[in-house]
């Protein structure tokens, strides 16, 4: 699609969804596959089903609510989106993406991540946290391939510090006066959906990564490029490598999602009470 439909449509958008909701919201919140309980920490003063939303896909993954979701939390406005947009869903990429870029233009400065991944990390288990503090992004399509939007940043953005170190340390003290464990680590997205074979697994760590997952990264594109300032972290819901005979299934993936939401949905209520 060129970059002036793009916008044209964002803009749609955005309009419907001021009509819905007259505050600005200052975060935005992205809830992984079985994370979406988090919704219910939030004051909601206003809920949009994404079918109801101009231009915007619908998620067809089992485990996600599928709206946006407008409220208070911690004194602060924000809008989250319960259920995210899949590239292995078939959506082009741009599509994945596409509501990272309203939020923005609805007024949202700080973006918060959340996902279901797999360890490759020897150290980790089933249910960890991991804060991201860096990714390799090079096995799925880059978000701003394309005639670049110039409105919404450069041709070539900075990567140096895609996940900002102020957001990961106030986590890591949120954390730490909590007696939580928390991880931090490189997550590298791959398109799935199938979950990786051994090799594959055995390759993500070699590549000087700690977990691997489906999501995140084109939308923490997408937010870097237009200034947003981003944090992401991902809930281990499986172990890539190991010795015994290792299936994986989405229904595992979304139980230890569960498993692990409280702690997660703890500390993004206290880093959005933070920032
Ligand atoms: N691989 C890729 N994506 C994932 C995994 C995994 O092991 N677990 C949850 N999302």
């Amino acid at each position: 699609m060129s970059s002036k439909k793009v916008l044209k449509e964002l803009k749609e958008t955005v309009k419907y969804l001021q009509k819905q909701y007259k505050h600005i919201p200052q975060v935005g919140v992205v809830l992984g596959s079985g994370l979406s309980n988090f919704t219910e920490e939030i004051e909601i003063e206003k809920e949009v089903p994404y079918e109801k939303i101009p231009h915007f896909p619908v998620s067809t993954v089992e485990g996600h609510k599928s709206k946006m979701i407008f409220g208070r939390l911690s004194g602060k406005r924000v809008v989250a989106m319960a259920g995210r947009f899949h590239f292995y869903e078939g959506y082009d990429i741009g599509d994945v993406v596409f509501p990272i870029r309203v939020m923005k233009m609805l007024g949202v400065e700080t973006l918060l991540l959340s996902n279901a991944a797999g360890s490759v990390n020897p150290s980790y288990k089933v249910g960890d946290l991991m804060i991201i503090t860096d990714h390799i992004s090079l096995f799925t399509p880059n978000p701003l391939i394309g005639k670049n939007i110039d409105e919404f940043g450069p041709r070539f953005p900075d990567m140096s510090e895609p996940y900002k170190r102020r957001l990961i340390q106030l986590a890591k003290d949120i954390a730490s006066e909590n007696k939580y464990d928390v991880k931090e680590g490189v997550y590298v997205a791959v398109t799935g959906p199938t979950f990786e074979t051994k090799a594959e697994y055995k390759m993500i760590l070699t590549l000087g990564a700690d977990v691997v997952g489906m999501s995140t990264v084109q939308e923490a594109i997408v937010a870097n490029h237009m200034g947003l300032e981003v944090f992401a972290m991902s809930v281990v819901t499986d172990i890539g490598i190991r010795d015994d005979h290792n299936i994986i299934t989405h229904e595992e993936v979304l139980e230890a999602a569960k498993h692990a939401e409280p702690k997660l949905a703890f500390i993004f209520k206290e880093l959005i009470a933070a920032i």
